[in-house]
């Protein structure tokens, strides 16, 4: 089918994130602050409703969608999502992005329900390292959920790690060898100033031309023109099966290529992670409209997707005031 979702820019919209729930079982520094409160129940779209949402996205050309959180595992029957959408024609890739803490009960269901591939965060190997930027530890769990996520088959693994001056970047090359011993894939995420957390996001600040640096150090990495759809851009570690990708917001902005866009645990869809540009479907839903209607709102949503994020990490205050477990990154 002709794509349906273009923007002023001409970017075709390919690739939608949903974010299930705002809670979580974690608390990264990054992310949140240790008191975080979340949105009431009645506020949150019904699973039924994240359906219509992706059915409709679908029929309009999007052939990647990725669940997101908080984190989605949490929320109670978040499997019925996967299977009442994992199969639907036109989507090509249906992906989720998790804490892992989960994953040792759902990578199966998850893999059988159509998931094609899983991105789990993964900041520290170390346990005291891991309970302090989490907040609540349990890496066991974490690791047993990457070895289930193994087992159960998935077409990709890849784990995603916030680097963060002084409090994981000793861990570099431990974390890059992890994964080229589990053959899984890893990206390097530069920390980005969405809510208001309780540590300066200007002393953690990492760059990934840094990270990059660090590793060309250490291992034989060759550059790869491979994209996941996503905004990571990839290097081959040579002689393994390891790729590792930089998501570099700060550094190189890939706004120019963006094929995505966002729907909240609330229903708002947002044209940019970094701007406050927004169409609220809940509404439409609610409001007892039908199908059309839903697909005509996010037609005509493209009209105001942003060139781009303007975040400045060296602000004091978040460039967004919104946290990022709402928009699911
Ligand atoms: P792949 O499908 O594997 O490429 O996944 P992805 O990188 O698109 O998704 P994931 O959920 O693993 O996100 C990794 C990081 O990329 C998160 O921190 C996201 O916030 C960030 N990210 C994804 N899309 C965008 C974007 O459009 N802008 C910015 N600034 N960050 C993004
Ligand atoms: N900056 C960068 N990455 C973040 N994530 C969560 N909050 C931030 C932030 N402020 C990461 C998580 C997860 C992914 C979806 O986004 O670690 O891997
Ligand atoms: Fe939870 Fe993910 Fe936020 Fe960590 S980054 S607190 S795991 S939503």
């Amino acid at each position: 089918s002709t794509p349906a979702l273009i923007d002023r820019f001409g970017r075709k919209v390919t690739y939608v994130r949903l974010s299930i729930t705002d809670r979580c079982d974690f608390r990264c520094v990054y992310c949140m602050g240790e008191d975080m409160e979340f949105l009431p129940r009645e506020e949150i779209l019904s699973l039924e409703e994240c359906g219509r949402i992706v059915r409709a996205f679908v029929d309009l050309g999007v052939s990647k969608v990725r669940i997101t959180g908080g984190e989605p595992m949490v929320r109670k029957d978040a499997l019925k999502l996967f299977q009442d959408i994992g199969h639907l024609e036109g989507l090509h890739e249906l992906t989720l992005t998790t804490n892992g803490s989960q994953l040792a009960r759902y990578a199966k269901d998850l893999r059988e329900a159509g998931v094609k591939r899983v991105n789990i965060s993964l900041d520290s190997l170390d346990d005291q390292t891991f309970k302090r930027i989490t907040r609540v530890g349990e890496l066991d769990k974490v690791m047993a959920g990457i070895q289930a996520a193994k087992e159960a088959g998935f077409d990709n693994i890849k784990l995603n790690t916030v680097m963060m001056r002084g409090i994981n970047d000793h861990e570099l090359t431990d974390l890059v060898d992890f994964a080229i011993g589990g053959e899984l894939d890893i990206s390097f995420i530069e920390e980005m100033p969405l809510g208001e957390v309780d540590h300066s996001r200007a002393n953690s600040w990492f760059s990934n031309d840094e990270t990059l640096r660090l590793l060309k150090e250490q291992y034989d990495l060759l550059p790869s023109a491979e994209t996941t759809g996503g905004p990571a851009k990839y290097w081959r570690v040579a002689g393994t099966r390891t790729k590792i990708g930089f998501i570099s917001p700060h550094s190189h902005n890939f706004c120019e290529d963006c094929n995505r866009v966002r729907v909240t645990c609330k229903g708002e869809l947002y044209l940019c992670l970094g701007q406050e540009d927004k169409v609220d479907l809940m509404h439409i839903l609610r409001s007892g409209q039908d199908d059309d209607a839903l697909r005509q709102a996010i037609i005509d949503a493209m009209q105001i997707k942003p060139k781009g994020h303007d975040f400045d990490i060296r602000r004091a205050q978040p460039s967004v005031v919104r946290f990022m477990s709402m928009t699911g990154g």
